[in-house]
């Protein structure tokens, strides 16, 4: 069963670990995703953007893949499944509507007073329905606008009045992670994220999960990080795989075995991500 991430992100907080947000783009990798996440009993939470939903066919396609894979397989882990940077209410309604179980509205493009309104009316919907909703403080984009100067680090003060006024369950303030491959290292601002940690209390999410080195994500959640977001990371690695298979086996046609040779490759990624967002608690 689905659940929305209140219990899951409130216990890794207490326990000072990481859920993983996985991105999905098909059947495929929900199905890696969640057997992985089921052999290692993690809770998870697989991520949709709004052009992977497009892609897919809709919310009720993302909707009943993800149910019919997890009742198939047996899953008994807990499973959100989240809207990833919905743009406006109406996205972020549709998904609930459908089925999801957690949104983000990223209002953070807006001036902070109408990403109040914006997240607060969001708050409202899905607080009524039961699905937990995540926000966006300061703005965390690509590595475009890392170079253009178009990502904004969250204002401390900002994030306390974001989340007193809004209720909203969990918070993505940028702290110098993009999305994507960065050019050279990530320049994360653990002081930053600890200090709105403290402020806020209410469990914080790091956007950009790949490309940070280990020890970064570690001292992250040690700052009070309780979500990472990774998708790239599994793009690369599935993309390599699949490339080295056509090359390697020219008169292969079977979709099953072109698009099946890219999954010990996700598989990898899942695993070594999950080891490492709790790995912290080993020292
Ligand atoms: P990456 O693609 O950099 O892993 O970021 C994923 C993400 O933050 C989704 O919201």
């Amino acid at each position: 069963m689905l659940v929305n991430t209140r219990n899951m992100l409130r216990k890794a907080k207490e326990e000072g670990y990481a859920v993983p947000q996985f991105n999905i783009n098909n059947l495929e990798w929900t199905k890696y995703i969640l057997e992985v996440c089921e052999e290692c009993k993690s809770p998870l939470i697989l991520g949709v953007s709004e052009g992977a939903v497009k892609y897919m066919g809709g919310y009720k396609t993302v909707y009943s893949v993800v149910i019919g894979v997890m009742s198939d397989l047996n899953i008994t882990i807990p499973v959100a499944l989240h809207l990833d940077h919905g743009k406006s209410i109406d996205y972020c309604k549709k998904a609930i509507e459908n089925g999801f179980t957690s949104v983000m509205i990223d209002s953070s493009s807006y001036p902070l007073d109408e990403n109040i309104r914006i997240t607060k009316d969001v708050v409202a919907y899905a607080h009524s329905k039961g699905v937990t909703v995540e926000a966006e403080v300061g703005h965390i984009g690509g590595i475009e606008d890392d170079i253009n100067g178009d990502n904004v680090y969250a204002k401390v003060g900002d994030c306390i009045k974001l989340v007193t006024e809004t209720g909203v369950d969990s918070l993505a303030p940028a702290v110098g992670s993009v999305h994507g491959l960065y050019e050279g290292e990530a320049k994360i601002d653990l002081e930053r994220i600890r200090l709105i940690s403290e402020a806020v209390k209410i469990p914080l999410v790091l956007h950009g999960g790949t490309g940070i080195p280990d020890q970064t994500i570690i001292d992250c959640i040690q700052v009070g990080i309780s979500k990472i977001n990774v998708n790239t990371e599994l793009q690369v690695a599935w993309a390599k795989e699949i490339r080295l298979f056509l090359n390697n086996n020219q008169s292969v046609y079977d979709p099953r075995k072109i698009i099946g040779s890219g999954s010990d490759a996700i598989k990898k990624v899942v695993r070594d991500k999950i080891i490492l967002f709790k790995s912290h608690n080993k020292a």
